[in-house]
């Protein structure tokens, strides 16, 4: 007998994910070591990505059954990046807005591209991202928050979910709607293959941010004064 989809689809990306949690960029954030910089052109990065994304869930969503079974605003995360970016923007004190990587123009591309072409697609970004964020998420928010000594909930946006009263309870729903998507089997086998793109779409950003860490390396041997170090360091316990 056939698994579940919900299933099928995490053991069909399980080397997907192993490499994209074994990416340096994340093995380092992982370890505490986080950059301020750094983070904010990922969440620059995430900001193109996810307001792309929920643009293209919504119109898909009135007309591509599989889209609307996995329909969940409540997920959608565009306003509450947009509050982390000017938080960190605010504070690290740039005049200018970061521009996103070109791994992120690509990731958007490809968004841009399917919700005309091949709307059910959709259902794998929605998988690989969402289901992601609400499984990594509070191991994510602990380390950033301890790694940059934030205060409080300030720049975290990103990691809560105000409209969701349980994360297990809501995870169990959302597999349950993998597992009744109204897809056929050449739809579902579409979505496998899609959800190991978006793998390796996250992965390229991660890679292309590492890059970046390089010239931040060299940043911390000549720093310049930092407003969000200096007004943002937690007093010690
Ligand atoms: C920081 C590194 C990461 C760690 C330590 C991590 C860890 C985990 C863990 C422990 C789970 C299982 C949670 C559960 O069963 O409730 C999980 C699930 C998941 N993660 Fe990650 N993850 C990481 C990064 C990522 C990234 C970058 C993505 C996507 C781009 C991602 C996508 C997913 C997805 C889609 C699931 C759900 C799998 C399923 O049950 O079908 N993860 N992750």
């Amino acid at each position: 007998m056939q698994n579940p989809f919900s299933v099928e689809i995490r053991e069909s990306t399980r080397k997907s994910h192993r490499m994209v949690e074994n990416a340096a960029f994340i093995r380092g954030f992982l370890r505490g070591y986080v950059d301020p910089h750094n983070y904010l052109q990922l969440i620059t990065d995430y900001g193109l990505i996810y307001s792309e994304m929920e643009k293209g869930i919504r119109q898909a969503a009135k007309n591509c059954r599989i889209t609307e079974s996995l329909y969940f605003p409540q997920l959608f995360r565009t306003a509450s990046l947009e509050k982390d970016i000017a938080f960190f923007h605010d504070s690290l004190g740039r005049k200018k807005r970061l521009s996103p990587t070109r791994s992120a123009f690509q990731y958007r591309d490809r968004i841009t591209e399917i919700t005309t072409r091949n709307p059910h697609f959709l259902a794998a970004h929605i998988y690989t991202r969402y289901l992601g964020d609400l499984s990594g998420g509070r191991i994510l928010r602990k380390v950033l928050s301890r790694a940059l000594s934030l205060k409080g909930p300030e720049g975290l946006a990103f990691y809560a979910f105000p409209q969701i009263d349980s994360i297990p309870d809501f995870k169990t729903h959302f597999r349950s709607q993998l597992d009744n998507l109204p897809a056929d089997r050449s739809q579902q086998v579409e979505i496998i293959t899609e959800a190991n793109l978006v793998f390796r779409l996250n992965g390229n950003l991660f890679n292309e941010l590492k890059g970046n860490s390089l010239r931040n390396a060299f940043r911390l041997l000549w720093p310049t004064p930092s407003p969000f170090l200096k007004t943002r360091v937690a007093p010690s316990a």
